[in-house]
């Protein structure tokens, strides 16, 4: 697929972020358009681009919803070639204080939601010969304490990736999953500078090999990879050698090593956790809930925390009343 022009294009989560970076990256390619999205700012950003493209509203946790919405898409453009399965949203907390209806929505939007976009799509897709790409990170292939229904959802992203494209061998379809250190987003938003695993792997020593990319340069790999029809897409592309050394990453001296540098961090990394929270409710209402249910389940281990939750609602609502 080295030339996209008139390629018709199905990318969720493109409200903002790295599905609007793509999305606008697609169509100055000369792509055709469906950016999806919860948030109705997708039509503005659709309309935003050249003339020919389409923002639909969808919630990809809706099945009846989304198979609407790309209905919508195919009597537009006819069919489809390309599915990027991109909305997600990001949860941090410790397992032990983790709500469960938290953890079940972040694999719900994260990994069924992905699974929903591409059961919409296929029959197109498989009509056009066309690629599946899905979005995950390279929190699918490394263990993020701290974060584990993020990374569970994500390596469910990378299971179902490599599940489908066997199913398709044959069929005409190429699949690929991508896998992004940080990239400056709403997702991660302040959390950088408030977290500081976050903020050492932006600024730190390792942040030239791994560290935080633009929106631009996430979206510039992407569509290189819908070029390539690519297995995996790596953000920066140095992300490939923890694919390679997973053996290395899961072993049970790494474990040693990641336990006693994870010990150190969690405490000071969930003591920003108030901050956290408002810092990302503002930017997406659907993780506000998340955090705020997980700061919920904080709280009855940890009342001090109670505090930092209401300050946090409070400033989430103020944020939503500016809006
Ligand atoms: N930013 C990073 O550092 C990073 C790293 C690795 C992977 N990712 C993944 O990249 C993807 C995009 O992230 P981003 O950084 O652009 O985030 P973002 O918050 O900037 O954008 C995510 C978009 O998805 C939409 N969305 C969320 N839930 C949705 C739902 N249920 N239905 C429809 N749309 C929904 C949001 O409204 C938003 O427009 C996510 O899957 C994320 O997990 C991001």
């Amino acid at each position: 697929m080295s030339d996209l022009t008139g390629k018709r294009v199905l990318i969720t989560g493109a409200g903002r972020g790295i599905g609007a970076a793509t999305a606008a990256r697609l169509a100055a390619e000369g792509a055709r358009v469906a950016l999806l999205d919860r948030e109705d700012r997708v039509r503005q950003v659709a309309a935003d681009l050249d003339s020919g493209h389409l923002g639909v509203v969808a919630d990809v946790t809706d099945s009846a919803a989304l198979d609407k919405a790309v209905a919508e898409v195919l009597a537009e453009f006819g069919g489809l070639d390309v599915v990027v399965a991109n909305a997600g949203i990001a949860s941090w907390q410790t397992a032990d204080r983790t709500d469960i209806d938290a953890f079940a929505r972040t694999v719900d939007i994260n990994l069924t939601g992905v699974f929903r976009t591409v059961r919409a799509a296929l029959p197109a897709i498989l009509e056009s010969r066309g690629y599946v790409l899905v979005v995950a990170s390279l929190a699918s292939l490394i263990p993020l304490p701290g974060g584990s229904a993020y990374g569970a959802s994500k390596a469910g992203v990378e299971a179902f990736a490599n599940a489908l494209r066997l199913e398709l061998r044959g069929r005409g379809v190429a699949v690929g999953s991508t896998h992004m250190s940080i990239i400056r987003t709403d997702l991660v938003g302040d959390v950088a500078d408030e977290m500081p695993l976050v903020e050492r792997l932006v600024n730190g020593p390792a942040s030239r090999l791994l560290g935080a990319r633009t929106a631009e340069e996430c979206a510039d790999a992407f569509v290189r990879g819908i070029r390539r029809r690519a297995r995996r897409v790596y953000v920066p592309e140095a992300g490939a050698l923890l694919h390679w050394l997973r053996p290395v990453i899961n072993s049970a001296a790494a474990d040693l090593l990641l336990a006693t540098a994870a010990r150190g961090v969690l405490d000071r990394m969930f003591g920003a956790l108030g901050e956290l929270g408002t810092s990302t409710a503002e930017r997406n209402a659907v993780r506000s809930d998340v955090v705020a249910s997980n700061a919920a389940a904080s709280n009855a281990v940890a009342p001090r925390a109670a505090s930092a939750a209401a300050d946090r609602n409070a400033a989430a609502s103020k944020a939503k009343a500016r809006r």
